[in-house]
């Protein structure tokens, strides 16, 4: 859960400029309340399909800073660290935020605060009609992902912005206030202080990105040139062995397989288009964490 959680509030470095031409306006406008506040803070409750209701909080600042506080965990960015408390063990640990995982957004109803990007390729909305959700009048629009999964969101109709979102394995409601705030907050305010007792412990790995991801990766962008049927430089991206070959476990910078896809000018994929930083980032992830066979 702690590194779901706060991959959404990373995608602020996958920015930029969409088209939101199919969004409804009050959905146009959630996105773009977001984009104009400075912080934003809520707590919430995420109820799974089927499992118990955990209670969480969030407090966002433009510039990657966050903290993100659950029952088991504290999770806690200036910007450019990421510490991790772990309440039941006394521990944290630190990551640089450049290496957090960007994909998933579990707190997704509030991911366009950092995200521009967020509601990109979000579809068919359709607007269900008003209810009271937890004390607050909702407007409540159901639409599908790009990838056609389905999902609600529910919209504030005092604030404009949302107060839930629900999929089919979760649902996430504000319990309170959504507070926006309009003045900029500090980094140092987000600097993680490890209360007396707590000890500093070797970050866990993310392993969320498996072999199949970067296999997909590399399938869609250097096939042509390094399969088993035509296999420049001794790779070969249809296998594990094949692609092992160009990857030392654990050591990214060691790596053809990496080092050919980064720097300012990389030398693959030859004659096309770069890896897009998301594909590249999760080359790296994957490598770092062991370069797993899963
Ligand atoms: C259009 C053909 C083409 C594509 C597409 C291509 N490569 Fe290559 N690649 C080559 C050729 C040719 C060589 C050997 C000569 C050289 O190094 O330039 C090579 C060599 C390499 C090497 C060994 C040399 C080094 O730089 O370490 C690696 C690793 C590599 N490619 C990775 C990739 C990856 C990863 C992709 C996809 C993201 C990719 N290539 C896509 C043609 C291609």
């Amino acid at each position: 859960m702690k590194l779901i959680l706060l991959s959404s509030s990373l995608a602020v470095m996958a920015g930029g400029l969409v088209i939101q031409s199919e969004l409804p306006g009050p959905v146009k406008a959630h996105l773009n309340l977001l984009q104009d506040a400075k912080s934003l803070k809520t707590d919430f409750i995420i109820q799974k399909l089927g499992g118990g209701v955990e209670k969480a909080s969030i407090l966002y600042a433009k510039g990657g800073m966050f903290k993100i506080d659950t029952a088991t965990t504290m999770t806690e960015s200036d910007g450019k660290t990421i510490w991790i408390f772990n309440k039941g063990a006394n521990t944290y640990s630190e990551i640089p935020a450049s290496l957090a995982p960007t994909k998933e957004n579990f707190v997704w109803a509030w991911a366009a605060f950092f995200n521009p990007d967020a509601l990109k390729g979000t579809k068919e909305y359709v607007m269900k009609g008003s209810r009271t959700l937890r004390g607050a009048a909702v407007s409540e629009f159901s639409a599908k992902m790009a990838n056609n999964k389905e999902f609600t969101l529910y919209l504030d109709t005092k604030t404009g912005v949302a107060r839930g979102f629900g999929n089919s394995e979760a649902i996430i409601l504000a319990t309170g206030d959504i507070v926006i705030g309009k003045t900029a907050m500090e980094a140092k305010d987000f600097m993680f202080v490890a209360p007396a007792g707590v000890t500093k412990v070797e970050p866990p790995v993310p392993d969320k990105v498996t072999f199949k991801m970067v296999k997909a990766i590399l399938q869609a962008n250097c096939l042509p040139c390094h399969s088993s049927s035509n296999m420049k430089a001794n790779l070969s991206v249809d296998t594990y062995d094949g692609v092992m070959r160009k990857v030392k476990e654990g050591m990214p910078a060691m790596s053809g397989l990496f080092t050919s896809v980064t720097g300012t000018k990389p030398s693959m994929p030859q004659g096309r288009a770069p890896l897009s930083k998301d594909d590249v980032d999760n080359i790296e992830i994957w490598i770092k964490a062991g370069a797993k066979d899963n």
